[in-house]
């Protein structure tokens, strides 16, 4: 256990560092200075009761809420491309708050819900929708107290409502807003904290009595509700610096530190056991066949010297391959990056946005590498039709992407949610995609045309050779299933946690763990591939080319399966479903594409190895 504790430390510390880079500059506010409240977007959560599950979210002034607009109309706040990717739409908001300035019962407006539209709120109540507000860059939270480590921490956004023990939903209309604060000197103060206790109180404009009946819809007729705030600044001792600890807070980070390591042990020991058997049978497998040769009395009968003249022999379809293999690298390479950039803090919850914006901007640039690796590979195999390579390159995987993305967007116009990515910004990125993806791309392609072919330490033979009856478990469908799982293993612990970020809204921030992960699973991918490509060999199947792509990436198809179990099947409505399947395959087809490269990269550089090792006659 003190081992944990110290990780534990280390870690923090280490986080603690990584976030908070210049950049991000904090603001101090004179005495009465205005502090402008801005909302975003409402989003879902996983509800925990029997309620279903939504997964998209609504503007904050979307008609049916009926929330209070500020005078002249709500103003959007300009975004960069990865917030609006993913899903922020923050507007300006009827709230006034001025420095050091509390309030008691503001009121605001009046809000008048018809039947259809209480309803519609009842729904989103129940199923458990939350505000996302910010003040100064913090997300306006609920206070949780964590009973295990005994400590308070702050969970990002707050419930629109609460459902009562009769199951009838009730609308919160009132908000205590507490913003703390830090007095760095004199009239300089800067927000380091902003918590929200919503109310639900029946009652006449102009009080807020704190026993009143909380709202209910009426079964009949309009429903109206008075909406109001308070604000308290308090003083805090958080300095600006440390403002988001209390946002990051980890359950049990024992639990998390345990399971991993537990995991990764296990892994590291079967690489190992792997690598060994590996090395140890190949070593004799080596000095065994030369030895036989130099005998030359022996044929030898089995094993994988004997498909020395066809292993080089290029794979059916190998013009999608090679642009598929080229697709992977370039997700990959964009993997690899913004990691590497999380890892530095650069994109810490205090830089919103950022985190979109650079992946999107690196999977443009690596577009180069992706078609450099698509058409060195299709020279590789043999292939002619480098024009055609040339244009797939940029094409074909972005393409399908952003054929999705188009068809799943228009179900979120259709369920009237504010995910829908507007007109405008498909426009910059189909103009991203043109002005630097591909003429990165052609470069690229270009560039592997001038590259002398990849040498083969041996001839292909004119006439392919038979491939004898292979076990059922070696057939590549139980091959790639099975070894899927390892891979899979890495990162599950993980899942959980990205997931609710990219569908609820919640601030992922381990990227200490998920870069730990990612590299323990492109790790177990490869000798997964590579070991089970070797037994293929033993067994005289030559065709491994998609073979160890499928091996690499068959961790996909597992997290596939665990995002659907991550919902537990109750997932609301038609719409809510095809997003949540679309948005799930989409991820795993990309995560199929990234690990099968790194397979058959792997299992490439495997092949050349041995084959360099043996002589041939
Ligand atoms: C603060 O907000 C009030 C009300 O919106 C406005 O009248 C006033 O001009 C603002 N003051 C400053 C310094 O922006
Ligand atoms: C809101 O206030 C008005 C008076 O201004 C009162 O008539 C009405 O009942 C109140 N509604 C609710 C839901 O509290
Ligand atoms: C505002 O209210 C809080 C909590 O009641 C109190 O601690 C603080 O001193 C008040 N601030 C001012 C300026 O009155």
């Amino acid at each position: 256990m003190k081992l944990f504790t110290i990780l534990g430390a280390l870690a923090s510390l280490a986080f603690a560092e990584a976030f908070y880079l210049p950049g991000v500059a904090p603001t101090s506010y004179a005495k009465g200075a205005n502090v402008t409240l801005l909302v975003n977007h409402l989003t879902p959560s996983l509800s925990d009761n029997n309620a279903k599950t939504y997964v998209y979210s609504y503007d904050y002034y979307y008609k049916r809420f009926h929330f209070c607009e500020p005078a002249g109309g709500p103003k959007k706040q300009s975004e960069s491309l990865g917030l609006i990717i993913f899903g922020d739409r923050i507007f300006d908001s009827p709230f006034e708050l001025s420095m050091l300035k509390n309030e008691t019962c503001k009121q605001l407006c009046l809000g008048t819900y018809s039947k259809t539209d209480a309803v519609f709120v009842n729904r989103a109540i129940k199923s458990g929708y939350k505000h996302n507000w910010l003040i100064d860059g913090l997300p306006a939270a609920n206070v949780y107290h964590d009973k295990r480590t005994d400590t308070q921490f702050y969970g990002v956004g707050f419930d629109l409502g609460y459902v009562d023990d009769d199951e009838v939903p009730h609308l919160y209309n009132h908000y205590d807003i507490m913003v703390e604060y830090h007095e760095r000197g004199p009239d300089e103060f800067r927000v380091v904290g902003v918590t929200v206790d919503a109310k639900s109180m029946k009652r006449d404009a102009g009080s807020c009595p704190a026993d009143a009946e909380p709202v209910k819809f009426l079964s009949s007729g309009d429903t109206t509700v008075n909406f109001s705030y308070s604000v308290t600044f308090v003083p805090s001792s958080t300095a600006w610096a440390t403002r988001w600890d209390k946002y990051l807070h980890v359950y049990d980070p024992k639990i998390q530190w345990f399971s991993l390591i537990n995991f990764s042990l296990i892994v590291l020991c079967l690489l190992i056991i792997i690598s060994h058997i590996l090395v140890r049978t190949l070593k004799s497998d080596i000095s065994k066949y030369n030895e036989v040769d130099i005998d030359d009395d022996v044929q030898d009968e089995t094993g994988w010297k004997l498909v020395h003249g066809d292993v080089f022999r290029p794979p059916p379809q190998r013009m999608v391959f090679s642009v598929l293999i080229g697709s992977g690298v370039q997700l990959f390479l964009m993997t690899v990056i913004t990691l590497f950039f999380a890892l530095f803090g650069l994109l810490s919850p205090s830089n919103r946005g950022s985190l979109g914006t650079i992946m999107f901007l690196f999977y443009a640039v690596f577009g180069a590498v992706g078609a450099f690796t698509s058409g060195y590979i299709y020279k590789f195999f043999g292939g002619e039709n480098w024009k055609l390579n040339l244009i797939l390159s940029p094409v074909l995987v972005p393409g399908v992407l952003f054929g999705a993305f188009v068809l799943l967007n228009f179900f979120l116009i259709n369920a009237q949610s504010s995910g829908a990515v507007p007109f405008t910004t498909m426009l910059v990125i189909v103009a991203v995609w043109f002005v630097v993806s591909v003429p990165a791309s052609v470069v690229g392609s270009l560039y592997a045309l001038k590259r002398p072919v990849l040498a083969t330490p041996v001839r292909t033979n004119q006439i392919p050779r038979q491939i004898p009856v292979q076990p059922w478990y070696l057939r590549t469908i139980p091959i790639s299933l099975i070894s899927g799982i390892f891979p899979f293993g890495s990162i599950a612990v993980e899942m959980y946690f990205i997931f609710s970020s990219l569908w609820f809204n919640k601030i992922y921030y381990m990227f200490g763990f998920l870069f730990f992960c990612f590299v323990l699973m492109v790790v177990t991918c490869s000798l997964m591939a590579v070991l089970m490509i070797y037994y293929s060999l033993c067994f005289e199947n030559y065709h491994w080319q998609w073979r160890a792509m499928s091996i690499g990436g068959a961790c996909a198809v597992y997290i596939f399966i665990h995002s659907l179990f991550l919902t537990k099947f109750s997932l609301g409505g038609f719409t809510s479903f095809v997003l949540y399947i679309g948005y799930s395959s989409m991820i795993s087809v990309l995560v199929f594409l990234a690990c099968g490269s790194v397979g058959f990269l792997a299992s490439l550089t495997f092949i050349k190895l041995i084959y360099a090792q043996i002589k041939i006659d």
